[in-house]
């Protein structure tokens, strides 16, 4: 009996240590940082910046990280300068992106907010569709699913593969979305790239070889203000923050599920541990 009620003191003692340092892990877990601020891995290829690159574009990942509010932030920026010009995104307020980004009010006004914009106005284009219609023989889509609808990858692949193309009326295309209507934008930044095709035989149904020109990689024709990586970065980080955009809620939850799976985690050993308690004198 006796050693019975000391060996129940005792798993009493250690379990309510147990709780303890669960609270104790809670709590420095709840204050500590949460957007760990992690880089993302390189894309875009390892040739990226020698004479010729790009052959392996379709392996192009965007490596992007919704945690990373720094280039959110950057992201945001650069979308205000660089698309909003033709692109919306409707279904966002100003106002929610600077509170999900952490930008403060006054630089939101200062930096970002288009002319005439109110903290609560949705990220609207003030270009007018049927002018778009006339301009680029499509209204450019509204970007605020479109990371959902095409995925990360494709869209940084979009931004990364523009090149040089006469025949086409805006004297761009694109590897990701041939004959696009979209011009090449950011060749201010990129600079100019041409595609290199080389001769691809292939065999026809009734045995007959054709060849056909095939792209194999990208030649810049004339620098931008940017040097490759850092071209890459940027276009990292519009795509970053249009997948922030396709779902405003995932960087709060995907940190919240850490430790909400933690949490489950321990307490599964925990309820381990009081069931062997109450248990071992059953025997
Ligand atoms: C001068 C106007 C203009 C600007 C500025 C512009 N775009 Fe576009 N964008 C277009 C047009 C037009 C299309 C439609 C292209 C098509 O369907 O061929 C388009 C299409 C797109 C698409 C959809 C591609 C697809 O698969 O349907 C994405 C993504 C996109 N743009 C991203 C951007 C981003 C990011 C920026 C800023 C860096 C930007 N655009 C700036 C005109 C513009």
């Amino acid at each position: 009996m006796r050693t019975n009620g000391s060996r129940a003191t005792r798993g009493r003692f250690l379990l309510a240590a147990i709780v303890q340092c669960v609270l104790v892990t809670g709590a420095v877990a709840l204050l500590s940082p949460v957007h760990a601020a992690e880089e993302a891995a390189p894309a875009g290829g390892k040739e990226a910046g020698k004479e010729g690159w790009g052959s392996d574009w379709k392996t192009w990942r965007a490596g992007t990280d919704v945690e990373n509010v720094a280039s959110l932030q950057r992201g945001a920026r650069d979308f205000a300068s660089y698309c909003l010009g033709c692109h919306s995104l409707k279904y966002e307020r100003w106002s929610r992106m600077a509170k999900d980004l952490d930008i403060p009010e006054d630089i939101l006004a200062k930096d970002v907010l288009p002319p005439g914009d109110k903290p609560a106005s949705y990220i609207l284009t003030s270009m007018p569709a049927a002018d778009a219609e006339t301009w680029f023989g499509k209204t450019p889509p509204d970007l605020s699913l479109m990371a959902r609808a095409r995925g990360k990858d494709y869209l940084y692949r979009f931004l990364t593969t523009f090149y040089l193309d006469p025949t086409r009326p805006t004297g761009a295309n694109n590897l990701q979305l041939p004959a696009t209507a979209m011009p090449a934008v950011l060749s201010e930044l990129e600079g100019v790239k041409r595609a290199v095709y080389k001769n691809e035989e292939t065999q026809g149904a009734e045995g007959k070889t054709t060849t056909e020109p095939v792209f194999d990689h990208f030649e810049q024709v004339a620098p931008g203000r940017l040097s490759r990586a850092e071209y890459e970065g940027f276009a990292r980080d519009i795509v970053n923050f249009l997948d922030y955009v396709g779902e405003p809620a995932q960087a709060a939850r995907r940190s919240l599920g850490i430790w909400v799976v933690l949490f489950l985690l321990v307490f599964t050993w925990l309820a381990w541990l009081m069931k062997k308690e109450f248990w071992k004198d059953v025997h």
